[in-house]
C-alpha cells in the first residue's frame, strides 16, 4: 500500500492541540503504571510506532516512571531525523529505526516492561497493519505487552455554527480515509476488537481536540486539507467546498468558529501477569538505523 508522506509542518502544528487533548486521558497512565510497576533496576522499553518527529516521546516520556528505552519507529526516514526535544539523559535514551507496522515482531521485545505506543497512527493503517500490530502487542503464544495507542480520529467533527456543506465535505472526506482497505475512522474501534479477540484488557477514553480563535494557523490548515481531501475523494464538490472554506475564514477571523474533532485513547493490558518478566527477557533485535 502507497502511504502518503506526513509533513513535518503538519505535525508541528499540531503538537500543541495533540498534548492539550491527551491531557483528559491522563488516568490511562495511572493504570499503565500500576501495570508496568518499575521498580528501580528496571528500564521500561517503549517502542513508539509511527513516531515522525518526536511527539509522542515528548508528551510521555516525563510522565513515565524511572529509566526509559525508547526506539522511534517509522516509515519515514526523514520525519525520524529531526532532532528531537527530548533531552537524553541517563534516566531517557532514545534510539530510531526506520520501519514500518510490519517490522514490529521483530523490534518489540517481549516482557513486563515494555510499552508500545504510538499517536496519530492507528487511523492511517490498513485492517491487515492493525491486525499485524494487535499480534505484537497481544500474540497468541507468548505473554502480551502494554499499549498505549493514542489519538485515533474517530470522524465526528463538530463545527459551530454549523453549515449545510459539513456533512457531504464529511462524507467525502470520510470514504478518502476509507481508501485501500483502511478502516479510517473505525480505526479505533476495530483495533480494540482486535485486542480483546486476543484476550488483552482495552480501555478507551475520548482524547478530543478543542480548536478555537487562539488555534487560528492548526484550524486554517486543517480546514485546508479537509477541503482538498473531499474534493480529491469527490471533484463534483470543488464549488461547494470552495465556498463553505471561505465562510469558514470569515468565521476564523471573526473569532466565531469552535470545531471538535474526535479522537480516542486506547489502552492495552495483558490479562496474564508474571512478576519475573523483565524487559530484557527477549532482546529486540537490532534496529534498522540508530540515529542519535
Ligand atoms: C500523523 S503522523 C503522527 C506522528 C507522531 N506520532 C505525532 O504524534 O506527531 C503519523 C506517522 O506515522 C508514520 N506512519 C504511517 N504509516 C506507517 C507505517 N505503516 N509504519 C510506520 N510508520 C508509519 C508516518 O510517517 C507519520 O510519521
Amino acid at each position: 500500500m502507497v502511504a502518503r508522506p506526513v509533513p513535518a509542518d503538519w505535525l508541528a502544528l499540531r503538537r500543541q492541540a495533540d498534548h492539550r487533548a491527551r491531557e483528559s486521558a491522563v488516568e490511562l497512565l495511572d493504570l499503565l503504571t500500576h501495570r508496568l510497576q518499575p521498580g528501580d533496576a528496571d528500564e521500561l522499553v517503549v517502542v513508539d510506532v509511527g513516531a515522525g518527529t518526536g511527539s509522542n516521546q515528548e508528551w510521555l516520556a516525563p510522565r513515565l516512571p524511572g529509566r526509559q528505552r525508547w526506539l522511534l519507529v517509522d516509515h519515514d526516514e526523514e520525519l525520524l531525523a529531526v532532532d528531537s526535544t527530548v533531552e537524553a539523559t541517563a534516566d531517557v535514551t532514545t534510539e530510531r529505526a526506520v520501519a514500518t507496522v510490519d517490522d514490529l515482531h521483530t523490534l518489540v521485545p517481549r516482557g513486563r516492561h515494555v510499552l508500545v505506543a504510538c499517536a496519530a497512527l492507528l487511523d492511517l493503517l490498513s485492517t491487515g497493519e492493525l491486525e499485524a500490530l494487535a499480534d505484537v502487542v497481544a500474540p497468541a503464544d507468548a505473554e502480551g505487552v502494554t499499549a498505549l495507542l493514542s489519538l485515533t480520529v474517530t470522524g465526528e467533527v463538530d463545527l459551530y455554527p454549523a453549515h449545510p456543506s459539513d456533512a457531504p465535505l464529511a462524507d467525502a472526506f470520510d470514504a478518502h480515509q476509507r481508501r485501500e482497505d483502511r478502516p479510517g475512522p473505525d480505526a479505533a474501534t476495530v483495533m480494540a476488537d482486535a485486542l480483546r479477540r486476543r484476550g488483552a484488557q482495552v480501555e478507551v477514553r475520548a482524547t478530543d481536540w478543542v480548536l478555537g480563535a487562539e488555534d487560528g494557523e492548526l484550524l486554517r490548515r486543517y480546514l485546508d486539507d479537509r477541503a482538498a481531501v473531499a474534493v480529491e475523494h469527490d471533484p463534483d464538490l470543488e464549488p461547494l467546498a470552495h465556498e463553505w472554506r471561505a465562510e469558514r475564514e470569515r468565521q476564523l477571523t471573526a473569532g466565531v468558529l469552535t470545531v471538535r474533532v474526535g479522537h480516542l485513547d486506547l489502552l492495552s493490558l495483558p490479562t496474564t501477569t508474571t512478576t519475573t518478566a523483565t524487559a530484557t527477557a527477549t532482546a529486540a533485535a537490532e534496529p534498522a538505523q540508530t540515529g542519535p
